[in-house]
């Protein structure tokens, strides 16, 4: 297979894979595809009554993704929806959707097209087994329910929004629980990729450690 210059993040809600493909795409100057933020625009869109391909469309036609240093700003139809599609209403909704077949074939192709030949970071949870199976490196980032429970908390609150820690970690493991478990691309490692545990390490020894990889296999 002939590889392409894109890195893939899987892994977990909340495991770091958004901070990480940030401070890559910043050090690397590669573009960036969140795709758990096309399952969220979805489960947003899906409640406007439109059919799977429509929201594709409306999101390749409607949809702007800015990049700023710590977060991907995301508008439809000119309005930042960042934080609504950032609330845990939305992501409960964007994992049941993503199990559906109609859906990731709706969203396969606006995956591919981040790829422009140029280097690209792709997070999500089957970026190195399904779309960018031809990947050049493959991460699988993870770490323990109760640590990114700490970390989703610490994110939401800064959004503004109300929390309970252990509503929190029990959405986070029924999650995981239903990702890893449905038949449709489930959250797996690429027998290709290598596993970061991220439970007791810092951003920036994740970064460092990611940062070797890249520099192995992008030479
Ligand atoms: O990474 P996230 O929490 O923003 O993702 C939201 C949901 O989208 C998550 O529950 C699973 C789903 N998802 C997926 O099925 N495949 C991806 N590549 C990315 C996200």
């Amino acid at each position: 297979m002939k590889k392409i210059n894109v890195i893939t993040i899987d892994g977990p809600s909340a495991s770091g894979k958004g901070a990480l493909a940030r401070g890559i795409a910043n050090k690397f100057d590669f573009n960036i595809l969140d795709s758990g933020v096309l399952y969220r625009l979805y489960a947003y869109l899906s409640k406007m009554s439109f059919s799977p391909d429509e929201i594709a469309n409306q999101i390749e036609g409607y949809v702007e993704f800015k990049k700023n240093k710590e977060k991907l700003l995301v508008s439809y139809k000119t309005t930042d929806i960042t934080s609504q599609l950032r609330s845990e209403i939305i992501a409960k909704s964007a994992s049941e959707h993503s199990s559906k077949k109609e859906v990731r074939e709706a969203l396969f192709n606006i995956q591919r097209n981040f790829y422009d030949g140029g280097g690209l970071v792709a997070d999500g949870r089957d970026m190195g087994t399904v779309v960018f199976k031809d990947a050049k490196l493959k991460i699988f980032l993870t770490a323990s329910p109760e640590e990114r429970a700490k970390r989703r908390f610490i994110e939401l609150q800064n959004l503004g929004q109300e929390v309970n820690m252990p509503a929190l970690i029990a959405d986070i493991e029924q999650r995981d629980k239903k990702d890893s478990s449905r038949k449709l691309s489930p959250l797996l490692p690429a027998e290709d990729a290598h596993i970061i545990d991220s439970s007791n390490m810092k951003l920036d020894e994740v970064f460092s450690l990611a940062e070797k990889l890249i520099n192995k296999e992008f030479k």
